[in-house]
């Protein structure tokens, strides 16, 4: 995700910036760029791809400034490239922006600053930000910068240098975090505490709608009327590590966490609720050519192979396309049968699995057409893809995907919708999935308030050498995906399957010392779930069953329960995942292993 860091001090400013934008690499970006007064001239920097990069552009020679802006970009609005990266000039050279957020109405703006003549160079909607502090400048750069900031609408993290008024620096914040570091001689400003703590541990966190001038000996904050604002200076704790967990003591946990604003990011600007169907410009498929594919098929792995088996009930269900889905690795050596009526979807979170990434690039030379459903902007498969959708969950860092999991099952819900509405969905029933798709981050926070429920249970199975997860309909990939995530953090033995194969083998495992974790909901099959339940109890088997709010009859037979709202059957993954989650997380923890990083596991496996 974008980053800022301001510094104005008496220290070489070039450097700290670009240190400061190292470490927040973890945060995932695609372009980096820095602006600085030298000899009364304003200097941009831009450059695609990492901070290596920019460094090489400078030639390796850092600039002797001691005012310098720098920010790192993730894709929004324009693919990144060197002209799309921050900063952004106006049309006099004077004036740079950095920007986290978007402007939502920057169409309107821009239309409007042509007009009048500016000249737009990029593709972002940041860039209109420069142009309107330009027209507006009139002695005051500050003033300036409010009034620019009274004619958008949309969410900013923003920074101005100028060559009008070298050794201030500007900072505004509205939705986007942003906090100034207060040290002797010298102040910063970052998106993120982590950018700034090695210089000092003072701070103030503007708060929205707060605009800061920041120079060497001090810095005033006013509101956009121009009224000063006095704020407390905080001191951060902790050191860098536990800053970028934002207090978490791990970033798995933070990421789980983080579920309900990515499950928001995923479908934000998308969701057409009087039609009853999602926008997905990415797709670069007219209604007419998505009207000509007969046949999906979802290519994937692990975790995000788990969310493809869900999509394909979605598909199957609600929109009545035939879809099937393929392990990548088996996709990509046999002889797949696709032709150009045929939507091949790669589902990843990196974007950049070799096995995903091979089978798509088979089923482009077979002739199908492609799409990736990716978290990582600019990734290989980003990138081949004939189109696509970002599902915007932030990076993940924790090796066990989570977060990635629940938004690229939100993706394929918005997928289902539009391919939904142009078959046999009625507007009625895309309404009705609109509506349960808004309530979901909510529902997921009221889960996440009951994360202690699941500690507690977490304390049973940490014990245990093997489990079984069972779960149908919607819910069997959920099984699948619960028992991934146990084994794979925890290297506790799980299995997942379909509740009622278990009767066809792995019943004979069943035992008091065998925890079964039951994936229940109230769903169009939850009495023949009831019956499994009822099969594993038989046997003596230790039940613990994710049910929806109320349910008293498995309360009466299972071992242990834990409550999910309800929602309609098909979404009831984004909810009944969260406790699976929770609870390998738990169990890992109290068995003492590396949550972040399992052994033998890579978060991004580049090899087949
Ligand atoms: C499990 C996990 C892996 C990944 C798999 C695919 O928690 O993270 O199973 O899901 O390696 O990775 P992506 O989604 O990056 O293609």
């Amino acid at each position: 995700m974008c980053g800022i860091v301001g510094y104005v001090g008496s220290k070489p400013a070039a450097p700290i910036v670009l240190e400061g934008l190292k470490r927040l690499e973890y945060r995932g970006y695609d372009s980096a760029g820095m602006a600085y007064v030298r000899s009364d001239k304003l200097v941009v920097k831009q450059s695609a791809g990492k901070i290596r990069a920019l460094e090489a552009k400078m030639n390796g020679a850092m600039p002797d400034v001691t005012v310098a802006l720098g920010h790192t970009r993730w894709a929004t609005h324009g693919a990144p490239t060197d002209v799309n990266a921050h900063p952004h000039a106006d049309c006099s050279g004077e004036f740079a922006v950095v920007h986290n957020g978007i402007i939502e109405n920057s169409a309107l703006l821009k239309r409007q600053l042509i007009e009048k003549g500016h000249v737009f160079k990029s593709e972002t909607d940041t860039e209109v930000l420069v142009h309107l502090i330009e027209d507006y400048y009139d002695g005051s750069l500050r003033d300036a910068v409010i009034r620019a900031l009274e004619n958008v609408e949309g969410t900013y993290g923003l920074g101005v240098v100028s060559s009008k008024e070298p050794g201030t620096l500007i900072a505004a914040r509205n939705g986007s975090p942003l906090l100034l570091g207060i040290g002797e001689g010298e102040n910063l400003f970052a998106s993120d505490a982590s950018a700034i703590v090695q210089h000092t541990k003072s701070v103030v966190c503007l708060d929205d709608g707060e605009v800061a001038e920041v120079t060497r000996d001090g810095y005033q904050i006013v509101d956009l009327d121009s009224v000063e604002v006095n704020k407390q200076v905080d001191t951060v704790e902790g050191d860098r590590d536990t800053i970028e967990k934002e207090g978490y003591p791990h970033f798995m946990l933070k990421e789980i966490f983080e579920q309900p604003r990515a499950i928001v990011d995923t479908m934000r600007g998308r969701l057409q609720e009087e039609e009853g169907t999602a926008r997905l410009g990415g797709l670069n498929l007219n209604d007419k050519e998505l009207q000509s594919i007969n046949r999906i098929v979802l290519i994937a792995c692990g975790t995000s192979w788990h969310a493809a088996l869900i999509g394909e009930y979605m598909l199957e269900e609600l929109s009545e396309m035939p879809t099937e889905v393929e392990y990548a690795s088996e996709f990509r050596y046999r002889t797949p049968l696709v032709d150009e009526n045929t939507l091949v979807i790669g589902i990843s979170q990196s974007g950049e699995t070799a096995d995903t990434l091979a089978a798509i690039r088979e089923a482009k030379a077979r002739g199908a057409r492609t799409l990736g459903i990716v978290n990582t902007v600019g990734s290989t498969i980003a990138r081949e893809v004939d189109g696509g959708v970002y599902i915007h969950a932030g990076s993940e860092i924790g090796v066990a995907s989570t977060k990635a999991f629940t938004c690229q099952v939100t993706a394929l819900a918005l997928l289902t919708l539009r391919f939904g509405r142009l078959r046999k969905l009625s507007v009625l029933q895309g309404r009705e999935v609109v509506q349960a798709l808004r309530k979901i981050p909510e529902q997921v926070s009221k889960i996440l308030e009951n994360a202690a429920a699941v500690e507690d249970l977490a304390e049973r199975f940490s014990l245990a050498q093997h489990t079984l997860f069972l779960g149908r309909g919607y819910n069997f990939p959920v099984a699948l995906e619960g028992a991934l995530k146990l084994k794979e953090i925890s290297y506790i033995h799980a299995e997942g399957y379909p509740a009622a194969e278990m009767k066809h083998g792995p019943i004979a495992l069943i035992d008091h010392m065998m925890p079964v974790v039951c994936v229940a909901p109230q769903d169009a099959v939850y009495q023949k779930i009831v019956s499994n339940i009822q099969e594993v109890k038989a046997r003596n088997g230790k039940v613990l069953a994710i049910v929806t709010e109320g349910d008293e009859d498995i309360a009466a037979i299972a071992d242990y329960t834990f409550e999910i709202p309800e929602t309609l059957d098909c979404l009831t993954p984004l909810l009944s995942v969260i406790p699976l989650q929770l609870l390998s997380y738990y169990v890992a923890v109290k068995r003492g292993c590396d949550v972040d990083q399992p052994r033998n596991l890579a978060k991004s496996v580049t090899v087949e």
